[in-house]
């Protein structure tokens, strides 16, 4: 994908999980294709303080605030991975265009597999805003990245936008070599005997099943609006979703949530079950089905 060669279409999400070097080297032992980061910026953050996380009927809401060490430091784990055969992609953001661009060189230089771009983040909205709501400044950034990338550049859209094609058609005007789809949608918890929201940050972003209807309308239109691949992200649990993705116009997906409830081993339960319902169906290889939903 993108030119990525992974021994599997399943990687984590970035969001909540992926801010070590130890915990990532369990996703890929646990059966991921490839691995991703938490996001990284350029100095160190603290993000918002707890609780940053909630269980939501048919999911979770979280608000991390993007904490994280800052790129220059996690280049050690990066190299260690990188040491253990482990293919990572790089999750990062930068509160304005240079800072993506010095971020991604930084990234790069560390020998990354790939950048994915993190215009979307519903959670820094008021302080940094999120680049990803306007076509222009996603073309922008993602031309900025590329300028510096000696990997494939990834970008990460966001469902909380009228309109997800003319964001996707920006990042790809930009150079953006695939897209995942997508983040998570905005919502709200609040807790009645306390009477306030629970988040310290009052809203978060939503993630699990109840995400998935949203996430595989939003990759349906992106397949129909754009050339490159795109990466299916939201609310998938088993083999089932992940082919549903597929079908959809996804060429790999991203799992987070149900890694947290079920544990890592889900990369490779997913794996598997797309390797078995691709033999029993007659198909060889994962690219056979891409889109196929959509008909000829
Ligand atoms: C967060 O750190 O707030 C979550 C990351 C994201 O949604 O991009």
């Amino acid at each position: 994908m993108a030119g990525l060669e992974l021994r599997n279409p399943t990687m984590n999400a970035a969001g909540v999980l992926g801010i070590s070097a130890p915990l990532l080297k369990r996703i890929y032992e646990g059966g991921a294709g490839a691995v991703v980061t938490k996001s990284l910026g350029g100095p160190q953050r603290m993000g918002h303080s707890n609780p940053t996380l909630v269980s939501v009927e048919g999911g979770a809401l979280n608000a991390m605030g993007l904490p994280n060490p800052g790129a220059e430091y996690f280049v050690e784990m990066i190299r260690e991975l990188k040491g253990d055969g482990v293919p990572v992609v790089a999750s990062f953001f930068g509160g304005s265009i240079e800072e993506f661009r010095d971020v991604a060189l930084v990234l790069s230089e560390a020998g990354v597999d790939a950048l994915e771009v993190n215009v979307s983040c519903p959670n820094v909205a008021e302080e940094m805003g999120m680049l990803g709501a306007d076509p222009m400044n996603t073309e922008k950034v993602t031309e900025a990245v590329k300028e510096v990338a000696k990997s494939p550049v990834i970008v990460k859209l966001s469902p909380n936008v009228t309109d997800i094609c003319e964001i996707a058609r920006a990042a790809e005007r930009g150079g953006a070599d695939a897209i995942t789809a997508v983040n998570t949608l905005k919502g709200l918890a609040v807790d009645a005997d306390l009477r306030r929201p629970i988040l310290t940050n009052v809203t978060g972003g939503l993630s699990g099943p109840a995400l998935k209807p949203v996430a595989l309308r939003c990759v349906w239109e992106i397949y129909e609006a754009v050339e490159i691949p795109i990466i299916g992200c939201g609310g998938i649990s088993n083999w089932r979703d992940a082919v549903e993705y597929l079908l959809s116009g996804a060429t790999a997906v991203e799992i987070g949530t149900a890694a947290m409830d079920g544990g890592f081993d889900i990369y490779g339960k997913i794996a598997e079950g797309i390797r078995e319902y691709l033999v029993e169906n007659g198909f060889k290889e994962v690219k056979d089905i891409v889109g196929l939903a959509h008909g000829g």
